[in-house]
């Protein structure tokens, strides 16, 4: 007989925890309707108003939450769901909310998505439609935990915080993971800020050198008779100034790996002293007259176009096939698929927690700004303006303004047609008011509208009155 035959057996396996959900609504009937018909899939939490819905979160940690937005102390506003659903996602990040309102209360439910909230349903909530949506939504919270789990695992391994889902990035650690435990040459090729600097100390901190020396050179930043000297080091009295010997980068990365930074502004002069290093690994300090065996795994980076620096004699071809043995292309940001939001968020998260501000997420307009902006920069240009962002940001929201992704080109391309309305307008009767000196009668007269209605306008806009 098999251990599964076994009777015993089979009545203590135990079954998969089902997983939790919570129920947030003012009306009994309503909880227990809703407890009823999915008790059977999930275990179902109730909560009647906020207080009660933000314990339950904390102390259960439920993966997906309906939420009546109408809750006590009144129920007809929904003031009060709104709050419950931002100090729930700033509780819970990945907690996915579902928000439940009254039907004809689009603007709410779009509202509530703009804020964080996963999906929304319309009342009367009908169960077969709710038993849909709440599929799909602890499908992809697993599925998001996983890649969480991942990117831990990655990061475990020496990626450390490099982020990355697109497939042009799976690629890149792929490659990088191969060629790790070589000792071959690499080259890596990409744009400023594409993340070169962090691929190499991947490949070392992967490597069987990892502890020993990473050593980093930027050629491009030492004027060239000193790069001369860093590099390889000099004797005393080598030439004036030199009071004393000095080791040079590569020596002290003996054993250990050689970063050469933006290798594309290496004189001609020096090209041909590193590449004497990379043939025959011996070095002489200058003025001296020893020669120095330094075993040092070396890994280059520009940003340069090489190919087309060969052509016009500007850089060595032996060179350049001693050191792309290996060469890795870095993709832009704005090519990777599905990164651009991953890296956002991570780098909000990232320094709010460190500046210590309760910043939830982007508002819809910097959400569109970040999607339409080209990202010359690349990942640099982005950990940049969100970490200004977080020190400018007066909400909890970062707006457009905070990322300085300009407001005229908001107006054109990251807004939906009323968001652009209202900019407009806005814009015009400011304009109008400063005009006639605050005057709301003469403004209106400019505008070509009634009193009354420039009136209602400023409301709506939040224009105050002087
Ligand atoms: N995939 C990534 N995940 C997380 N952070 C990244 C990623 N790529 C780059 N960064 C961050 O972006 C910044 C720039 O990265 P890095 O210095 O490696 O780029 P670079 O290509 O060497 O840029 P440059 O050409 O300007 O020297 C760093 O702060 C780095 O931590
Ligand atoms: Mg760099």
């Amino acid at each position: 007989m098999t251990q599964l035959d076994s009777p015993d057996l089979l009545y203590t396996v135990p079954s998969t925890p089902r997983p939790k959900l919570l129920i947030v609504d003012d009306e009994e009937d309503i909880r227990t309707q809703m407890k009823w018909a999915l008790a059977q899939d999930y275990q179902v939490l109730l909560a009647e108003d906020r207080r009660s819905a933000l314990e339950l979160l904390g102390r259960e940690q439920p993966t997906v939450v309906t939420l009546d937005l109408g809750l006590p102390p009144r129920p007809a506003d929904v003031e009060e769901g709104f709050a419950t659903l931002e100090e729930m996602l700033s509780t819970d990040p990945f907690s996915k909310v579902i928000i439940i309102t009254g039907r004809g209360e689009r603007e709410h439910a779009l509202k509530g998505v703009g804020a964080g909230a996963y999906d929304f349903l319309y009342k009367p909530v009908q169960i077969d439609e709710l038993k849909v949506v709440l599929k799909r939504a602890f499908y992809v919270s697993s599925l998001e935990r996983e890649n969480h789990l991942l990117q831990k695992q990655i990061g475990a391994e020496g990626f450390q915080g490099m982020l990355g889902a697109s497939p042009q990035m799976q690629e890149v650690f792929s490659i990088v993971r191969k060629v790790a435990t070589t000792e071959a040459p690499v080259l890596i090729l990409g744009e400023s800020g594409t993340g070169k600097e962090l691929v190499a100390q991947a490949i070392h901190r992967l490597s069987e050198r990892k502890e020993e020396a990473f050593i980093v050179i930027n050629c491009g930043a030492i004027p060239e008779t000193l790069l001369e000297s860093e590099l390889f080091g000099h004797e005393k009295g080598a030439f004036t100034g030199a009071y004393i010997q000095r080791k040079g980068r590569i020596e002290t990365a003996q054993g250990g790996t050689l970063f050469l930074d933006e290798i594309g502004e290496l004189s001609l002069g020096l090209q041909v002293k590193l590449l004497r290093y990379l043939q025959e690994q011996v070095i002489e300090r200058i003025g001296g007259r020893e020669e120095i065996r330094v075993d040092a795994r070396v890994i280059a980076a520009t940003n340069r176009d090489l190919k087309q620096a060969m052509k016009t004699g500007a850089f060595r071809e032996d060179l350049y096939f001693r050191l792309a043995v290996v060469s890795i292309p870095m993709p832009l940001l704005r090519d990777r698929e599905g990164d651009l939001f991953m890296l956002a968020k991570a780098f909000l998260h990232r320094y709010a927690e460190d500046s210590k501000r309760k910043i939830t997420g982007f508002n819809n307009q910097a959400i569109r700004a970040i999607e339409s902006y080209s990202w010359p920069g690349n990942v640099r240009e982005l950990e940049n303006r969100i970490k200004r962002a977080v020190i400018m940001a007066e909400g909890t929201k970062i707006t457009p303004g905070d990322l300085e992704l300009g407001a005229h080109h908001t107006r054109d391309e990251y807004m939906n047609l009323k968001e652009a309305r209202e900019a407009l307008e806005k814009e015009m009767i400011l304009k109008a008011l400063a005009k006639n000196k605050d005057n709301v009668t003469r403004a209106a007269e400019t505008l070509g509208i009634s009193r009354p209605t420039l009136y209602e306008l400023m409301e709506k806009l939040g224009i105050e009155r002087k």
